[in-house]
């Protein structure tokens, strides 16, 4: 792993930009700020941090951390990656961009996706900082999923470098291709995990607002079940009784649409995309893209 790096963050006073600036600050890699907002300018210079205009910083470094909003990532890729060092890593924090061909590209960079896991709800957290770190990126260990567009086994190094310091603690890095890393998120972990956690917000609340249930009841049965019936589906640890498996059933049938398992088609994964960056639809290229328009 290279140990000398210069790294620019662009857009260091937002959300991710704040925390993977603070886990940069713990490194000897030399680190650029770059934020163009007043309000996150003042974050950044609150954390003690210096600000750096990013057409100065990003001719210098190694690896071009692109921590801004994902539907502002094709404007303002368009203005960072003609300034890139030849043989730099870009790298944004999100694949939707990557995957819908919205970055600007050149033949010479090296263009990487790493998003963090955050903390497995199956991790054995010893600490109490490791508690506290629900996100991850400050005490609790996490995995992290990477994709990198390069045959250059010497820009995954440098690209690894950094992601494993942006997000640390890290267990490990797992390399697939953008397709993939866009399959697991938005598919797997907002399209269902994060919706499902939604649903089972609403299911509390209609448990206590509609059917009159005590809150502190509902909630420990809710938390305590939500544990359990995770642990029993994904890790096997107890069988669900003859009686929960019936439940269960009817659960499906009345909760979810038979062909519920269509978000794992291509084309829905543009739409879905084509929708959250705000574009009329994705531009893989060599193949036809499918419209935003998602039927209802
Ligand atoms: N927020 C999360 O939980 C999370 C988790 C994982 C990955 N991500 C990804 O991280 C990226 C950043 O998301 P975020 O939630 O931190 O966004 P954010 O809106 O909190 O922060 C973006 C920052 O970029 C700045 N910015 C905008 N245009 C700029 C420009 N031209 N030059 C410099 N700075 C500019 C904004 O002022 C803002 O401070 C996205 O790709 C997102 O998908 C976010």
């Amino acid at each position: 792993m290279p140990e000398s790096l210069t790294v620019t963050v662009v857009g260091a006073g937002g959300k991710m930009g704040m925390r993977v600036s603070a886990n940069l600050d713990r490194t000897a890699y030399t680190t650029f700020y770059a934020e163009t907002f007043p309000a996150a300018q003042d974050r950044v210079r609150a954390a003690g941090r210096e600000l750096t205009d990013a057409m100065d910083a990003v001719p210098r470094s190694d690896v071009v951390i692109l921590a801004v909003p994902d539907v502002l990532l094709g404007e303002i890729s368009a203005s960072i990656v003609p300034a890139a060092k030849p043989g730099a890593v870009i790298l944004t924090l999100d694949p939707a961009a990557a995957y819908a061909g919205v970055l600007a590209r050149r033949a010479d960079l090296h263009l990487a996706v790493a998003h963090p896991c955050h903390p497995s709800v199956f991790l054995e957290r010893t600490s109490a900082q490791e508690w506290a770190d629900t996100f991850g990126g400050v005490a609790a260990p996490q995995d992290v999923v990477a994709a990198i567009e390069s045959s250059d086994p010497s820009a995954r190094d440098r690209a690894e470098a950094v992601v494993r310091a942006i997000y640390a603690p890290v267990i490990d890095v797992h390399w697939v291709t953008v397709e993939q890393l866009a399959f697991l998120e938005p598919t797997l972990v907002e399209t269902i995990t994060c919706m499902i956690s939604g649903l089972l917000k609403e299911a509390l609340r209609e448990t206590v607002e509609t059917v009159g249930v005590p809150e502190p009841a509902a909630r420990a049965m809710l938390f305590g079940h939500t544990q359990v019936a995770l642990t029993n589906s994904l890790r096997g640890s107890n069988p669900f009784s003859e009686a929960c498996l019936i439940a269960m059933d009817y659960g499906r049938q009345t909760v979810i649409t038979e062909d519920w398992k269509k978000v794992f088609d291509r084309d829905e994964l543009d739409r879905v995309i084509a929708r959250m960056l705000r574009i009329e639809k994705v531009n893989r290229p060599g193949e036809a893209a499918a419209s935003a328009e998602i039927p209802t």
